[in-house]
């Protein structure tokens, strides 16, 4: 039901898509058809590709692929799951880390990923609106890839779109806006890493099985893979929560973290769990939530409407409650990711708490005038509530204490292509 939906989501030309297919990467996710690309990738890589993603059940996804991959972890930090077809290695991360941070991966070679996902702000970029390298603006705002293999799905809205090796070919190829600029030029990219023998190698050591080392698939898989060590978890409430350190907190902290889980804030029924979202899994989860949520942040016109450029998992599914309906984000690293919300709309911490305190952000005049308490898709967990001044402090140093430099300054994350 959703794949046609998804395809009109994701943007992808035709030229494109076909390409995906015959890749074996779904463009939304693991359904019936990516069984039969699954076949089809084998057919293209030899077999070296492994499993099939048919093969691996709802999803597709699981241990397997990561089971053998020193994650490095400390203990008490799940293991990310991995797709079978995907294998974690070392090789893949470092191909993956090279393409990520290689403007060349950009058709007039002027962004990377790198460029709207930035170490320094947790791989976000500090715009309200992604800014593509021909100069469209996206309708939404890039993402924080802080543990985003932990994720149930990927993008703001998008129930469809549930693994990173798909959702790489999305900034390449997509036309909607455009991003990175490949659509129609696939050739022309792979002319590019086939000319630079560190690719050749990199490719090689990466995909030893394969005839054609140099592919998308590969491009995609191992982009994932970098993305999949994007892993934070050393930030002072980490530190206190998890690293039995009682000092790594300040007690304004503390207290923000008891209003964070109080019933009255109702916070961590969205942003619970150690990665604080309600969409994650990890090794050892059963079932993969996917949950979406109406905030109350617009109420156009009195009956519920967002702005008809970003209405949530309403453009993918049309029903009605699922208008203004978005992911919720992690919350880690969050106070170097402003500009919030889908669309950047929200400048400030303190100004997001407003939104919640007031169960719904009410917008006075303009295009997007309305009441958003009074938004009847609203979440049943955004009611407000009142916090004195010294309580908003305390929980802005909370969400401050989430903040992990040891993952934005991590030189194994970094870009490859400036080392000594
Ligand atoms: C022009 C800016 C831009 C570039 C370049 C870009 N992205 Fe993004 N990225 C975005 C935006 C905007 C979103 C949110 C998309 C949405 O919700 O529709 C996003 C979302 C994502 C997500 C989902 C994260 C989550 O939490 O769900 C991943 C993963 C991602 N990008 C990876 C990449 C990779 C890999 C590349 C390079 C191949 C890349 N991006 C290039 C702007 C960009
Ligand atoms: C009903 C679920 C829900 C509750 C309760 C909730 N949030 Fe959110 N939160 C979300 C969703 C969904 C978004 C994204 C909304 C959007 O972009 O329209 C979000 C966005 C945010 C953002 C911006 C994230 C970013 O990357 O831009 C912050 C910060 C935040 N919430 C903090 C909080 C705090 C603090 C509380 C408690 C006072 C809270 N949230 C309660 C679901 C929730």
């Amino acid at each position: 039901m959703l794949a046609p939906a998804c395809s009109a989501r994701s943007r992808v030309s035709d030229v494109s898509l076909a390409f995906i297919l015959v890749l074996g990467l779904s463009a939304c996710g693991d359904d019936a058809s990516a069984g039969t690309g699954g076949a089809g990738a084998q057919a293209v890589a030899g077999g070296a590709g492994g499993l099939a993603a048919g093969g691996g059940g709802v999803g597709g996804e699981g241990a397997a692929g990561g089971a053998s991959f020193d994650w490095n972890l400390p203990a008490g930090v799940p293991k990310p799951k991995v797709p079978e077809d995907n294998p974690m290695s070392l090789e893949k991360v470092e191909l993956g880390r090279h393409l990520f941070y290689d403007e060349r991966l950009s058709l007039n070679e002027t962004q990377s990923c790198a460029t709207c996902h930035q170490q320094a702000l947790a791989f976000s970029d500090g715009r309200a609106q992604g800014l593509g390298s021909t100069g469209e603006l996206h309708p939404r705002g890039p993402m924080s890839l802080t543990n985003v293999a932990y994720l149930t799905t990927l993008a703001w809205a998008n129930p469809a779109l549930v693994r990173l090796e798909a959702q790489a070919l999305v900034p390449l190829f997509g036309e909607f806006p455009v991003e990175l600029g490949f659509s129609g030029q696939e050739q022309e990219l792979l002319a590019r890493l086939e000319a630079d023998a560190t690719y050749v190698e990199l490719f090689e050591a990466a995909f030893p099985e394969q005839p054609e080392p140099v592919s998308l698939d590969g491009v995609a898989k191992s982009l994932a893979s970098f993305q999949r060590v994007l892993l934070s978890y050393d930030s002072p409430y980490d530190r206190y929560a998890y690293g039995g350190d009682p000092d790594a907190l300040s007690e304004a902290a503390k207290r923000g973290r008891t209003l964070f889980f109080s019933e009255d804030l109702e916070c961590f029924h969205c942003h619970g769990g150690f990665n604080f979202s309600d969409s994650v899994s990890h090794e050892g989860t059963v079932f993969d939530e996917t949950m979406f949520h109406n905030t109350g942040l617009y109420n156009l016109g009195g009956n519920g409407a967002y702005p008809a450029d970003n209405t949530g998992v309403f453009e993918l599914t049309g029903v009605p409650s699922d208008m203004g309906r978005f992911r919720a984000p992690t919350l880690r690293n969050i106070a170097l990711t402003a500009p919030y919300m889908h669309d950047g709309s929200i400048a400030t911490l303190d100004a997001v708490v407003d939104h919640y305190a007031a169960g719904g952000r009410t917008i006075e005049s303009g295009p997007n005038a309305g009441v958003g308490s009074e938004n009847p898709f609203k979440s049943e967990f955004v009611n407000g509530f009142t916090l004195s001044p010294s309580e908003r402090a305390d929980l802005i140093a909370f969400l401050e204490s989430l903040t992990d430099t040891t993952f934005t300054t991590n030189p194994a994350l970094s870009n490859p292509w400036s080392r000594p």
